[in-house]
C-alpha cells in the first residue's frame, strides 16, 4: 500500500554475505534484510564492498560464504531468475549512441520479448516517465551525463523489475539533475512499491534519497539507520558515519 513502507515482506535476505579475494576479504559476513518499497541506501567510502556487495546480489559473483535470497530465491543456485526480478543500472551503462534514446530503449524492449508495437509504446511510456520526452528522438551520444542515467533508469524499468539497484547512479550528474533524479527514483517507488538500493559514497544524496542506509566500511556493513527515526531523534548521519568509519578502520586507500 503506498506510503506503507514497514509493512511489506523481505525481498532481500543476506545472510553472513563473505566474499574473499584470496585472503583479502572484500565483503565481510553481511546480514541485512530489505523491505518491499523500501529505498534503502549503501553509503561507505571507496573499497569499501558496496559493488561487491550488489554483484553477489544479482549472482555475477558467487559468495564465498553465506547467501543471498530475492524474493525467496537463491542468487547463486538460481541467477537467471533472480535476474529477472531486479534491474540494475551499473556504474556506466552503455547505448547504441549513434542510435536515439528511444530506440536504445525500443532495443531492450525487443530483447525483453515485447512485439514491436509492444515496444515501441513502452518505450515511449517509459522515455516520458523518467522525463525525456523532448529527447526521444536524439542520439544518445549527445544526451547530458544526467540524461544518460534517466534512459539507463528508463532502460532497467522495462522488464518491470520487483527491484531497481543503482550503483553510484548520480556521479557526474550536475546538481540540479541530481535532485531530478532523486525525486524521480521516489516518485517511482512510491507509485509502483518499487524496492530500490542506491548505492553511494554520497552523504547528502543517501540522505535526501533513502528511507533506511547501511553504512559499510573495510567490507563490513557497520551501521543499519532509519532515517526517519534517527530525525526524531535528532541524530545527525554524518556524526553516525563518522563513528562507523572510525570503529571500522581508516578506508582503503583507493586503487
Ligand atoms: N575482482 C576483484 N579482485 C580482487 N579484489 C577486488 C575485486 N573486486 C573488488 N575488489 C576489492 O574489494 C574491495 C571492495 O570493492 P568494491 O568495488 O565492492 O567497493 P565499493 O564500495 O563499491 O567502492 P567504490 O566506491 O570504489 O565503488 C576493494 O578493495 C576492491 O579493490
Ligand atoms: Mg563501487
Amino acid at each position: 500500500m503506498e506510503g506503507d513502507k514497514d509493512m511489506g515482506e523481505h525481498v532481500i535476505v543476506l545472510t553472513d554475505l563473505t566474499k574473499q579475494y584470496g585472503k583479502f576479504t572484500a565483503v565481510d559476513h553481511i546480514c541485512l534484510s530489505i523491505h518491499k518499497g523500501e529505498i534503502f541506501g549503501l553509503l561507505g567510502p571507496n573499497g569499501a564492498g558496496k559493488s561487491t556487495t550488489i554483484l553477489m546480489m544479482l549472482g555475477l559473483t558467487e559468495p564465498t560464504a553465506g547467501s543471498v535470497e530475492i524474493c525467496g530465491i537463491n542468487s547463486t543456485t538460481h541467477p537467471i531468475e533472480v535476474k529477472q526480478k531486479i534491474g540494475y543500472l551499473p556504474e556506466d551503462l552503455g547505448f547504441y549512441d549513434n542510435m536515439s534514446g528511444l530506440d536504445n530503449l525500443v532495443y531492450t524492449a525487443l530483447l525483453n520479448g515485447y512485439s514491436k508495437d509492444g515496444a515501441i509504446e513502452k518505450a515511449k511510456e517509459l522515455m516520458i516517465r523518467v522525463g525525456l520526452e523532448e529527447q526521444m528522438s536524439k542520439k544518445t551520444g549527445k544526451y547530458s551525463r544526467g540524461m544518460r542515467q534517466r534512459l539507463g533508469l528508463a532502460d532497467v524499468l522495462i522488464k518491470n523489475p520487483e527491484i531497481v539497484i543503482l550503483d553510484e547512479p548520480t556521479s557526474g550528474i550536475d546538481p540540479a539533475g541530481i535532485q531530478e533524479f532523486i525525486d524521480m527514483i521516489r516518485n517511482l517507488s512510491r507509485l509502483h512499491s518499487l524496492t530500490v538500493l542506491f548505492s553511494s559514497h554520497n552523504l547528502d544524496q543517501v540522505q535526501q534519497a533513502c528511507d533506511r542506509v547501511g553504512i559499510f566500511n573495510r567490507g563490513k556493513l557497520m551501521r543499519e539507520l532509519d532515517l526517519a527515526e534517527m530525525e526524531k531523534r535528532n541524530e545527525k548521519l554524518l556524526d553516525v558515519y563518522n563513528e562507523s568509519i572510525k570503529e571500522g578502520g581508516e578506508p582503503y586507500e583507493h586503487s
